[in-house]
């Protein structure tokens, strides 16, 4: 591990040698760290690196190519993501646009959320746009943790299940981090039951790791914040409060991202216009494609894969281990 050669600092110091650590991975190739750096976690592999403060930043291939953004002394420490960040308010949870502080050719602008993990669930299905959900889902709603998001997102994103010719456009995962600092679960609003159900899930997950690689554990006691890339657009809740969409367009719209979210074997759980990014033509029209509006989707927290992608997915790793060796072949080709 790097936080070898890295002296431990109080949080609270400036992190310019946790940064320095950073600095000696981000010029090899994703695939070329050290075997003993990366980490496979519902099927989503990550390179991990630890910093001089005790945090931990898990990076997918997406925020690899990215690293000058996703480096937390670009967005995180000092509380960059408020102070030059805003908050959107239009959610529940905190969540920030945050523009990024590197100066680079490519302009990008991240999005950081804190993760609701093991908090109690206020679960507002909305009356104008009713996600037809049985009632028994619902009432065992729970926020995925981070890494089960990053999982069910990855899998919806290459989803070979249902219709070939339909691709569902999200934001693309870039990163986790754990600051260093440890909190009581009272204070993050966790509920020990509710995490205890992640924890247990996740070393079942880590129990089919590859060897040689350490099992991956989350943390009642450290925070997870996420790191998105921004999508550019308008979400429909607000083209509707502009009057761009009237109520029946919007009501259309949430529609066919449910039904093609059902299509691809997912499902989430409050499906909401202010979920939903639009984009506009200069002349104001809205971007369409084969006659439908193009959309993007935003919000993971409540993704979850359906009955049957899981049984397909089940028959699909059957067939496959048929060639003898079974998860860790399948773990492998989509972990390295
Ligand atoms: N990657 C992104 N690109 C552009 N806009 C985004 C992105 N992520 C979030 N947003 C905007 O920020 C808003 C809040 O984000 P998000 O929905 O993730 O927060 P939340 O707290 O989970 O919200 P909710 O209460 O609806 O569950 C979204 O409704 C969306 O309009
Ligand atoms: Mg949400």
């Amino acid at each position: 591990m790097i936080t070898a050669e890295c002296k431990p600092q109080p949080p609270s110091e400036p992190p310019d040698e946790a940064r320095a650590c950073h600095h000696n991975f981000w010029w090899v190739p994703f695939d070329e760290v050290p075997r003993h750096m990366h980490r496979c976690v519902y099927g989503v592999p990550y390179v991990q690196l630890d910093d001089a403060t005790g945090g931990q930043l898990l990076v997918t291939r997406h925020g690899w190519r990215l690293w000058e953004h996703v480096d937390p002394a670009n967005w995180y420490f000092r509380r960059q993501y408020s102070r030059r960040g805003r908050r959107l308010s239009e959610g529940s949870g905190a969540v920030y646009g945050v523009p990024s502080a590197v100066r680079s050719d490519r302009s990008i602008k991240l999005i950081v959320k804190f993760s609701r993990m093991a908090q109690d669930v206020p679960l507002n299905v909305s009356v104008r746009f009713p996600v037809d959900v049985p009632q028994h889902v619902l009432d065992e709603a729970a926020f995925n943790d981070p890494f089960q998001e990053f999982g069910a997102l990855e899998a919806l994103r290459n989803s070979r299940f249902g219709p070939g010719n339909l691709k569902i456009r999200t934001k693309r995962p870039l990163a986790i981090y754990s600051p260093g600092r440890r909190f009581d679960p009272w204070q993050l609003g966790r509920k020990e039951d509710r995490f205890r159900r992640h924890a247990r899930q996740l070393a079942r997950d880590q129990a089919t790791r590859e060897p040689g690689t350490p099992p991956f554990e989350i943390s009642i006691e450290r925070q997870y914040i996420y790191l998105f890339h921004w999508i550019a657009g308008e979400n429909a809740e607000s083209l509707l409060k502009a009057g761009v969409l009237s109520d029946d367009e919007t009501a259309q719209l949430v529609g066919q991202v449910v039904d093609d979210l059902a299509a691809k074997g997912f499902r989430v759980l409050d499906t909401k216009p202010n979920h939903v990014i639009l984009r506009r033509r200069p002349n104001g029209e809205l971007l369409t494609r084969d006659g439908r509006l193009s959309y993007a989707l935003v919000d993971f927290e409540l993704l979850q894969p359906t009955e049957e992608y899981r049984r397909w997915r089940e028959n699909s790793a059957n067939a496959g281990a048929s060639t003898a060796t079974s998860t860790q072949a399948r773990r492998a080709s989509e972990c390295v």
